[in-house]
């Protein structure tokens, strides 16, 4: 099936290339002229585990091809995805500029019935205003059908989230968009994926709901952590425990400075500008998006109460983007913890393995030195920050770290050490939820 893809992100990205590995013939389009031309030499503009192969070989082979031109690509396809940017407004709703934008570009290509399908996260609602938008803007006598999509990528395993997805949610409501939907999803029959079918704004508050829920157990987990640590409580044998109750699950239940990431703290944002304007109240997920915000807060607490005023201090910290395995470093508790430590007077030493060059775009105007490695960022450091828990700083040689800091004091904002080993070691280690300072007797 031919198909397009507007938006060459992280979702559209993502998707197209997946969609041209089941066989499909994709056009991925982006007004980013510069974004396409990389792409069509094989060089991404993000690091995604897997991508970078998938959108080679499929481009290779012919079957995805990469353009600007967005009304070629729409009168090609039976299918036109829009994976374009949601960013949030001042208020926290989503701006939906670029999707009506979008809209109304396709419209004017219509040459024939195509399914127009939402894959971007949109306000419940905003499959029917593209409906109005299409259909006041396209040439008379040409059928369509709006659908929605939702995508739910994570990033870092986002290629084996493609292909093997917990469920598949289609929001559709004419038997030809299902059937075209349901079509090219067909590969993912045989490892007996379940694809729900629902009507159009249920499937937009999927996403919503899904992504709120998964910040509500993280915000939950986190303060309880919270009170953990003047109790005396393993945060993570409370969570083994809860976890193992069926009914709760062990996933989202890892303690740390809160959530980040392009969806999340957005989603759950734009959730509660959505039940404001209905007048509703969601008074659970306003206080979760309070919790996350006040828990990076609370790991600078952390950090003070270890080290003392941070001006004239020396602080490394490992790991920049939101989450391992990206170099994505939107809404990343490290960069904010970074700024803030820099804000507080303190010479602040930072390594990630990927997302270095991002950071140096993002961190203009503050004096932050950009280290080597993990060892180099602790070189002469009052303090290491283990902000991000890549694979990397799991097995750190800690005699060796030890050997290059100040002072030996560890901020573990990912509880990814054994406090007991570093204790041994000489170590002042802070986790999150883990009892406190522990120090050597
Ligand atoms: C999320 C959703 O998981 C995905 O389904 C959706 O479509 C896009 O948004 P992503 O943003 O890639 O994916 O990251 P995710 O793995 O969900 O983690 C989000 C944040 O929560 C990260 O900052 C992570 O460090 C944090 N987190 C996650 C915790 O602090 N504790 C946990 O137990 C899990």
């Amino acid at each position: 099936m031919h198909l397009s893809m507007i938006g060459a992100g992280y979702v559209g990205l993502v998707s197209g290339a997946c969609f041209a590995e089941f066989g499909h013939q994709v056009t991925c389009v982006d007004k980013d002229a510069s974004r396409i031309e990389a792409l069509k030499q094989g060089k991404m503009h993000l690091y995604e585990p897997g991508l970078g192969e998938l959108v080679q070989k499929n481009f290779r082979d012919g079957r995805l091809v990469f353009t600007t031109d967005l009304g070629k690509a729409v009168e090609t396809s039976l299918a036109v995805f829009i994976a374009v940017g949601t960013p949030p407004r001042g208020d926290g709703s989503a701006d939906l500029s670029a999707v009506e934008a979008v809209g109304k570009e396709i419209a004017a290509h219509l040459n024939g019935y195509k399914v127009v399908v939402t894959k971007s996260t949109v306000p419940v609602g905003t499959g029917e205003r593209l409906r109005q938008i299409i259909s006041k803007h396209k040439p008379e006598g040409v059928s369509f059908d709006i659908a929605s999509n939702p995508e739910f990528l994570r990033e870092g395993s986002a290629v084996e989230d493609f292909f093997r997805p917990n469920r598949v949610v289609i929001g559709a409501e004419s038997p030809q968009a299902i059937a075209i939907l349901k079509d090219l999803y067909r590969p993912l029959y045989l490892i007996e994926t379940p694809i729900l079918l629902t009507n159009i704004a249920t499937a937009e508050m999927i996403k919503y709901a899904s992504n709120a829920f998964l910040a509500t157990k993280i915000s939950f987990i986190n303060e309880l952590a919270n009170l953990c640590e003047p109790l005396g409580v393993d945060i993570h044998q409370v969570a083994k425990g809860m976890g193992l109750d069926g009914r709760i699950g062990s996933k989202f239940l890892h303690p740390g400075p809160g959530f980040g990431g392009s969806c999340l703290p957005k989603d759950s944002q734009a959730l509660v500008k959505m039940a404001e304007a209905q007048q509703v109240e969601l008074r659970v997920l306003s206080g979760v998006v309070a919790a996350n915000q006040a828990q990076r807060e609370r790991m600078m607490g952390k950090i003070r109460s270890l080290v003392g005023p941070l001006k004239g201090k020396t602080i490394a910290v490992l790991g920049l983007a939101f989450k391992p395995n990206t170099n994505d470093l939107r809404e990343s508790p490290a960069l904010w913890i970074v700024s803030q430590l820099a804000k507080e007077g303190a010479q602040v030493r930072v390594y990630d393995p990927e997302a270095m060059t991002d950071a140096r775009a993002v961190l203009t105007g503050q004096s932050i030195v950009y280290a080597q490695d993990a060892y180099d960022a602790a070189r002469g450091s009052d303090a290491v920050v283990l902000a991000t828990e890549w694979n990397q700083f799991r097995n750190l040689e800690l005699e060796k770290l030890k050997g290059v800091m100040r002072q030996p004091n560890f901020l573990d904002l990912r509880n990814v050490y054994d406090p007991d080993r570093l204790i041994a070691l000489g170590f002042q280690y802070v986790g999150v939820g883990r009892a406190g300072t522990k120090t050597k007797p």
